[in-house]
């Protein structure tokens, strides 16, 4: 595949931001409070953002030094004078709100106010919590790590997580964070987001101690299949053992599968059969299909 290659010394650092934005994408966006010394409160968001540790909860999100004029953010000076922020989830329902506490405000200006959001009082730390926020993280921040001291470079905000507060309607009924109701969104590239909820969201089981055959387990014929997807070959290959001689006699004992050994066009129509049966959840029944198909390949 023809692929585009990217020095990234070599190149204007707003393009390269770009790369590197539609690359790493979709990116979960922290909405951060934050007070200066003043207990002037400020609102952004930021998406160099993700949870590296469970326990302790940490959560890291990186403030850039403005690329046009090297200028650092107010989140970054309140943190570097309180030590104190609130990480806020933003879902569909904020998300136009969300975009208008990215402009510019002078320091002095209350982002809640501009962008209609409602401030709640936190438990543990003076910044405030955004009360729409399906969750809202309280923290106290535990190292700052500079990145470097060019437009473009990021100082990474390792926080501590100390309280947690999550919206009911949003738990199902084991306990859990239900993503639809969560509806969150994410920041791509450019003006993109994306909605994490709906047809979006997709089910992906792999018990990670079932050691599963791979790929390099497959017939050369299934893996060259002219049916079956990527996602599809992936099915078979998460099975922990091929299905066995005695369980593709049963399938031959299909009349229908049995007239397929006969025709024609019989090795593509069993690949067909295979990658429905994958689509209906008979991931076995499908890997005898194949085996069956390799059969009439070696024929
Ligand atoms: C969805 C979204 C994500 C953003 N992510 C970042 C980010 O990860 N790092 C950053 O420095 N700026 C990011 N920005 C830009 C800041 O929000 C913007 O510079 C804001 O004015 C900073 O506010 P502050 O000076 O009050 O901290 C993002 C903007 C949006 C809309």
């Amino acid at each position: 595949m023809k692929t585009r290659l990217i020095d990234p010394t070599a190149m204007a650092v707003k393009d390269l931001h770009q790369y590197i934005l539609g690359a790493v994408a979709p990116r979960p966006i922290a909405f951060a409070s934050t007070v200066d010394s003043q207990g002037i409160p400020n609102l952004a968001p930021y998406s160099f953002f993700n949870a590296f540790s469970s326990n302790p909860p940490v959560l890291v999100f990186s403030s850039n030094r403005k690329v046009k004029d090297n200028q650092t953010k107010d989140t970054l000076l309140n943190i570097r004078e309180t030590g104190e922020v609130v990480i806020n989830a933003v879902n569909f329902a904020m998300m136009r709100q969300m975009a208008l506490a990215s402009i510019e405000y002078p320091a002095e200006i209350n982002e809640f106010d501009k962008a209609g959001f409602t401030p709640l009082a936190s438990d543990l730390v003076k910044p405030f919590r955004v009360a729409e926020s399906p969750s809202q993280m309280e923290c106290k921040v535990k190292d700052i790590i500079t990145l470097g001291d060019q437009g473009g470079a990021g100082h990474l905000i390792i926080c501590d997580v100390v309280r947690i507060h999550i919206h009911e309607a949003v738990i199902d009924d084991r306990d859990r964070i239900d993503p639809h109701k969560m509806d969150l969104v994410g920041r791509m590239g450019r003006a993109y987001y994306v909605r994490a909820s709906g047809e979006a969201i997709h089910t992906v089981f792999q018990p990670v101690t079932d050691i599963a055959i791979g790929f390099d387990q497959l017939p050369e014929s299934i893996l060259k299949s002219p049916v079956l997807t990527g996602n599809q070959l992936a099915e078979i290959a998460a099975l922990t053992a091929l299905p066995s001689a005695n369980a593709l006699e049963l399938l031959l004992s299909e009349p229908d599968i049995a007239d397929f050994l006969d025709q024609e066009d019989g090795y593509h129509a069993l690949h067909q059969m295979a990658a429905n049966a994958i689509i209906a959840g008979s991931v076995d029944r499908a890997a005898g299909l194949l085996l069956l198909a390799d059969r009439m390949h070696h024929q």
